[in-house]
């Protein structure tokens, strides 16, 4: 039976955060919110709303100066966010009233409280008023966290930041409980029949081989505008791979905040164009920002620290996952074979602690056949370390597909290495070719065998060649 309660606003637990802009004075001011919200993936956007009908100097300041940040205050730091909270910045300078400081934030014109372990900095992108609360909706630019609530894989913790949630019911402050199950999984339990990259078939595939599949997640860089960019650069790598390289090394040096391209080094004008265009795509994709000078002769662009990894070669990568998925989906429809791809994938040979884990940037099953890709180490593999992986699927087809970096000679800063990206897509679909829609002929033998008979065969062209030079 349930029974009507009073109405409010804030029914589900929500966290206490301290929102702080600068005055028109340049002054620090900020005030505990509950009215709070993340509200847009990409860009990622949150949205905090602030009592228009009332006191409140710090909606004044953010609507003034177009930025604000958000701290979360930890369970140590309850009182001075309630007294941030109620008292107000027309008549208090709360911030250095309860002992904390401020610094002026990276991105945005505001101030960060340096006693919040993790701070977000935020641009005002959209304001709109809903009864007594004006809504704002903040782009998020950069996330500062201290060191202290990193855990080993450099991610915030809940467990060391304790964040505190404010109970509107009983007017308190609670702590964060305890891990209750894993998002995105414990829910699979429930999917009778499922498609696709999910846990399920995950399950059916490799418990069968003795493995446990621990982890499987899609990339999130792995959208449309990414895979456009990635093919944009494969295309033409002469013209953008110097652009990149200059850009990355922009952001390893910290030498400049831009990067700066003039008309007049691109002779030819469709060059100059396809660069123009290729900057406005990765402005779009928040790799980039770009500011046109000079009428429009000049470039002067803008790479974003936390997108490096695209500008030091992850593009390459995301350019083969394009491939890989494309070659696989349109041979597994065009040969009706049911196909599987799954990103990033961790199996483990056990369930105890002390099992090896083995992870892999794809596995795709194509037909009875699993295909193990390594998408970024390519010819630097260590073969022995391979050959252990190999080995875990040694009951089943698994055909690992190596690509080598012989085709280009250019070796971007992070391990991430290019491949024969023009013969990839060729390569792949020799192999499943083979390996699926074998001749009558070599039926009897296994995908293992064939290769090893490949291997022979340009070994033996390789000899006869040799032989012919000699003589
Ligand atoms: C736990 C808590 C949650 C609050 N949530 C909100 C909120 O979501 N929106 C709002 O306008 N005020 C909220 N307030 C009230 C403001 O923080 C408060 O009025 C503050 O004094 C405003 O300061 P300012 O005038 O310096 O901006 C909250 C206060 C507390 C203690």
């Amino acid at each position: 039976m349930k029974k009507s309660l009073k109405l409010r606003a804030v029914v589900s637990p929500t966290p206490a955060i301290i929102a702080a802009a600068y005055d028109e004075n340049g002054k620090a001011d900020a005030c505990t919110l509950a009215f709070y919200t993340p509200s847009s993936h990409t860009p990622p956007c949150l949205t905090i709303a602030i009592n228009a009908t009332a006191k409140r100097k710090t909606l004044k300041s953010i609507l003034h100066s177009g930025a604000f940040t958000i701290g979360y205050p930890g369970v140590g730091q309850a009182a001075e966010a309630d007294y941030i909270g109620i008292a107000s910045g027309c008549e208090h300078d709360k911030i250095a009233e309860v002992g904390w400081t401020v610094t002026r934030a990276e991105k945005v014109d505001a101030p960060v409280i340096n006693e919040l372990k993790l701070v977000v900095e935020c641009k005002v992108v959209n304001t709109v008023t809903i009864g007594s609360h004006v809504q704002i909706t903040g782009e998020v630019v950069n996330i500062q966290a201290d060191e202290s609530i990193l855990d080993e894989h450099g991610k915030y913790s809940l467990e060391k930041l304790k964040p505190i949630i404010y109970d509107e019911e009983h007017r308190r402050y609670l702590a964060v409980g305890e891990k209750a199950a894993d998002a995105f999984k414990c829910g699979f339990v429930f999917k009778k029949k499922t498609h696709g990259r999910s846990w399920k078939p995950l399950y059916e595939l490799f418990e069968p081989l003795g493995l446990l599949p621990i982890d499987a997640k899609c990339n999130g860089e792995k959208r449309d505008a990414l895979y456009a960019l990635s093919k944009t650069a494969i295309g033409r790598i002469e013209l953008y791979l110097p652009v990149m390289k200059r850009l990355a090394e922009a952001i390893k040096e910290k030498s400049a905040d831009s990067v700066e391209f003039a008309k007049s080094d691109y002779r030819e004008s469709d060059c100059w164009n396809q660069l123009r265009n290729f900057f406005e795509n990765m402005q779009k994709a928040h790799i980039v920002s770009v500011y046109v000078k000079d009428n429009g002769d000049t470039l002067s662009i803008c790479p974003l620290a936390d997108r490096r990894q695209f500008l030091d070669g992850g593009w390459a990568e995301n350019g083969m996952v394009y491939l890989i998925e494309k070659t696989i989906n349109s041979f597994s429809k065009e040969k009706r074979l049911a196909s599987f791809i799954f990103w990033n994938v961790t199996l483990s040979n056990g369930a105890s602690w002390n099992s090896i884990k083995y992870e892999f940037d794809a596995i795709a099953k194509v037909g009875k056949m699993f295909y193990v890709f390594e998408v970024k180490t390519g010819s630097i593999l260590a073969i022995d370390k391979w050959f252990e992986r190999w080995s875990l699927f040694k009951n089943a087809g698994v055909r690992y597909i190596q690509c080598t970096a012989k085709e280009i000679d250019y070796k971007p800063y992070l391990p991430l290495q290019l491949f024969p990206i023009a013969h990839f897509e060729r390569l792949l679909e020799e192999c499943l070719e083979k390996d699926l829609i074998k001749s009558k002929d070599d039926k009897e033998t296994s995908p293992a065998e064939s290769s090893a008979a490949e291997h022979g065969r340009v070994a033996l062209v390789a000899a006869a060649k040799r032989r012919k030079v000699e003589s």
